[in-house]
């Protein structure tokens, strides 16, 4: 079969790298990729939110299915225009309807959703502008700190934690005047919940689903967890908490309600959800759904999952996951991010990689790298994900930071303290 791939960051390559060693695939290609995804399918310069040309593409290359990485084109309705549309609708695509993909795209859709199938979650109330001294009041009633999210998609920027009521009601002014734009209109205010987060993953037809393996992600630039948030600095699988007490809660009261609620809702989903959850004393609970895999997660989550993953798709878009089974790599895997010196403010591109080639204890998986003049080069913030197994979470680590040492970059900065937690 012919596989199109959308998406162009680490967890594109991690997912083209999965995708290539199944038998059942004849040709891959990426759009638009990177320079990692090219060494496993062919990279197509192809915008994944241009659905024409997403359209044209797959016919002429008698493409079966698409598999969508990032949540723009699933926000915008990729689902919804091929499944709409005669000539497409035999195309298998990989990810949820528009409607079910406001799980992302709204954070209040979220909520409310959450609510409605009793799935635990932060307590909180959505505002827009014109009530603002509502919100003032209901942040009152809150204990610091202060959590607000811009109801809309905003690459991962969308929530502010402040420390004191008084900041809490400048910012939350300041995002209904405009701070993201209209995805801030709307404003979730919420409970601040302590705990140590996890991401969850499964692979669900709309009516069954699998569980993948789980990670956790390092989202702050600083070692101990300091600092802006990034997109994610590292990740690791498994996570030593998440046992299988912890996660037969997840299961009962997180992942069936919410498979169960899409259905019962009339929402149509054949993808990855992806829980993002956190441990409250004990008891998980949902800080947000993302309807995608997570980057820098499935970096780990990959290396982790034994089963061919075009044989699940292919499950999920007949809607027989139910006779899926799933099958761990009982190592650990870690993945630890190079970035460029500056990210996540502002940095420079375009520096030659080397040492690439000369790493042999780790799966180097490609972030933003592009090739210009026969060389690898730097292109974005989040440069290489450095993947390692190990029998334990030490000996990962140490494969990944000694080749985190071999490949060189100018202003190449990494957090050397991935699982220092755990
Ligand atoms: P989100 O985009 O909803 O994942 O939020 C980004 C990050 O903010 C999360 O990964 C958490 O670290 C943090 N966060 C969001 N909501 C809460 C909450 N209710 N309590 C504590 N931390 C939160
Ligand atoms: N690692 C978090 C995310 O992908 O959103």
């Amino acid at each position: 079969m012919k596989i199109l791939l959308l998406g162009s960051g680490g967890r594109e390559h991690a997912l083209a790298w999965k995708i290539a060693q199944s038998s059942k695939v004849e040709k891959l290609y990426i759009a638009p990729g990177n320079a990692g995804t090219s060494a496993v399918g062919e990279n197509i310069s192809l915008s994944p939110c241009d659905f024409e040309a997403v359209a044209s593409f797959v016919l002429q290359n008698g493409v079966s299915m698409i598999v969508v990485g990032p949540e723009d084109p699933l926000v915008k309705g990729i689902y919804d225009y091929f499944k709409g549309n005669k000539e497409l609708s035999h195309i298998a695509v990989i990810g949820p309807s528009a409607q079910a993909a406001q799980l992302e795209g709204s954070k209040s859709f979220a909520k409310d959703f959450m609510q409605r199938h009793s799935i635990p979650t932060a307590a909180y109330r959505a505002f827009n502008g014109t009530e603002l001294d509502e919100a003032y009041r209901f942040l009152e009633g809150l204990k610091a700190p202060y959590v607000l999210k811009a109801d809309g998609l905003c690459a991962g920027k969308g929530v502010l934690i402040l420390p004191t009521l008084e900041e809490a009601k400048m910012q939350l002014k300041e995002m209904f005047d405009g701070m993201f734009g209209s995805s801030s209109a709307t404003v979730v205010i919420e409970e601040f919940l302590d705990g140590v987060e996890c991401s969850v993953f499964v692979l669900t037809d709309g009516k069954d689903y699998v569980i993948l393996p789980e990670a956790k992600d390092y989202k702050r630039v600083g070692e101990g967890n300091t600092g802006l948030n990034t997109g994610g600095m590292g990740s690791i699988s498994p996570v030593p908490f998440a046992d299988k007490d912890w996660m037969q809660k997840v299961e009962e009261r997180i992942i069936r309600p919410t498979v169960e609620g899409l259905s019962a809702d009339g929402l149509l989903y054949k993808g990855f959800i992806f829980f993002g959850l956190i441990n409250v004393c004990g008891e998980p609970m949902v800080i947000e759904y993302n309807v995608r895999m997570g980057d820098p997660e499935t970096e780990s989550v990959m290396l982790r999952l034994k089963n061919d993953i075009v044989e699940l798709f292919e499950k999920t878009d007949a809607g027989t996951l139910a006779d899926a089974e799933v099958e761990f790599d009982e190592r650990t895997a870690v993945c630890v991010m190079l970035v460029s010196g500056g990210y996540p403010e502002a940095y420079d591109k375009g520096f030659v990689i080397s040492g690439l080639d000369e790493v042999k204890e780790s799966i180097l998986f490609h972030a933003g790298t592009a090739v210009k003049d026969g060389k690898v080069v730097t292109s974005g913030g989040r440069v290489l994900a450095i993947c390692s197994y190990g029998k334990d979470r030490k000996e990962a680590l140490a494969k990944s930071f000694a080749s985190a040492d071999i490949v060189d970059f100018e202003k190449k900065y990494f957090r050397g303290d991935i699982g220092f937690d755990l």
